[in-house]
Formats: C-alpha cells, structure tokens, sequence
C-alpha cells in the first residue's frame, strides 16, 4: 500500500494524528454531539422554512437521503412515514432534506403514498445548491461526488445534537433503532441514569458510571441491584408505567 498521501511536515503533527494531505480542505466546523443545531433557512411550500423556529421545543429527527426516484430512499420515506403516530407519542417532528427539486419531490412523494398507502406528513426539504447539505456535513465526496449520504441526527428541544449517524448509500436505515435511541434519550435525561447497549424500553437502565453508589441507593432506594461498584441496575419502576 502507498502510504505517501499521509506524508507531513513536522510541525503538523499533533497528538500522534497523520492528516492525509487531501483532507486538509476538509478541516471546518463538523456538527458534533452536544452542539446545537445550525439555524437554516430554505424555501419549503411556497414560504420560508426557518429549522429553529421550526424545530425549537419539540424533538427532531432530521435525516438527509440521496436522491428522490431511488428504491431504498422510497422505502425510508415510506418506513418513516408509517411510524407517524410512533414519533407523535414521543413528541418528535421527522425532517428530511435532499438535492432534489420541490416539483420532483412532489411528485415522487405521490408515488410513495400510493405504493405504500401511508400519508408523507413531514417536510421533505430541497437543498439543490447542496449549501446546507454541506454545513451539514450530509455530502461526502468519497461516496458520492454529489449526491448525500444517508445522515441522521436526532436533535433535543434545546437544539442540541445528541446523535449522529451516517449510512452509506446502498444502505438503507433501520428506523426502530432511531425509535430505541430517542427512547434511551428520554429515558435517561436528567436522571443519573444510562442505557446499556441493546437496552429496549421496560429493561433495566443502569446508574451513571458519575454517581457513587451510596447516592445511587439513596436515590433510587429498593429498585437498585448493585453487581459491582459500576455496575447498579435499576429495574423499571411498573408503578410509574
Ligand atoms: C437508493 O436509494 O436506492 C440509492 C440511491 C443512490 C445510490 C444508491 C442507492
């Protein structure tokens, strides 16, 4: 393998990290978990789509796809659109955004609701410029010189970011693993508590590897099973169900 792409000037080393050369271009602000979303702004139904006026106090998921007209972008479409009441009992708002023209989303749209019988009741926003796309970090060349990958991000209502995910095109997305985190999100928000991998809701959370377990047992009292000195399992309170 030709390593050459990853030669440096000394002064470039930091932390023991190789930048290839090529990448240097690419160094800018990335959305990051924990930052807030970016304010945008695009023509959406004939007005002006402004996402934190829009998104602000409800939690959002947003997620870019490749192009209108493609099977496994229908099937996303179709998997969101039919988790509707799903998303409204968890208070979250579905956002999508593409490179595709208004008149040919429209129309594809159409043809989703058809095939599928499920009504698309959430804005399918078009970026043909590809501008948010980029801030967005949606666009990546390697994979496609212009066409976006398959990005989620699931957004809290304080416009925080609290998680990234990027699938490539060929692809498509589970949508009950979005459904799984944005339940671990509310589950654990605030509280002192984390979910473990694979947790589904009903199992038992854990207490946060922060919180010493003595303030865990006087938190959480009869419902805690310490294993270890980071291991304290709280079991799901039926009561509160
Ligand atoms: C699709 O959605 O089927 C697709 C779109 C672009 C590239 C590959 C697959």
């Amino acid at each position: 393998m030709d390593l050459s792409i990853f030669g440096h000037r000394d002064d470039e080393i930091l932390a023991g990290i190789d930048v290839p050369r090529g990448y240097e271009a690419h160094l800018r602000w990335l959305p990051r978990l924990g930052d807030i979303f970016p304010n945008f702004h695009l023509e959406h139904e004939g007005g002006l789509f402004r996402f934190h006026e829009w998104a602000e106090g409800n939690w959002v998921y947003f997620f870019s796809h490749p192009a209108a007209n493609t099977p496994v972008c229908t099937t996303e479409i179709a998997d969101v659109a039919a988790h509707g009441e799903e998303l409204a009992r968890r208070g979250v708002k579905a956002l999508n955004l593409s490179l595709d023209t208004h008149e040919v989303q429209a129309a594809w749209i159409a043809d989703i609701e058809q095939m599928f019988g499920v009504k698309v009741d959430f804005p399918l926003l078009s970026d043909p410029t590809g501008k948010v796309a980029s801030v967005c970090d949606m666009l990546h060349p390697h994979e496609d010189t212009v066409l976006c990958v398959r990005k989620s991000f699931i957004i809290d209502p304080s416009l925080r970011i609290r998680m990234i995910a990027e699938y490539p095109l060929n692809v498509g997305r589970d949508f009950e693993e979005i459904l799984r985190v944005i339940d671990a999100l509310q589950a654990t928000d605030h509280n002192g508590l984390v979910a473990p991998g694979g947790w589904m809701p009903g199992d038992p959370l854990l207490v946060h590897p922060y919180i010493y377990t003595e303030e865990a047992k006087e938190r959480f009292g009869s419902r805690l099973r310490v294993l270890n000195r980071y291991m304290r399992l709280l079991s799901p309170n039926v009561d509160a169900a």
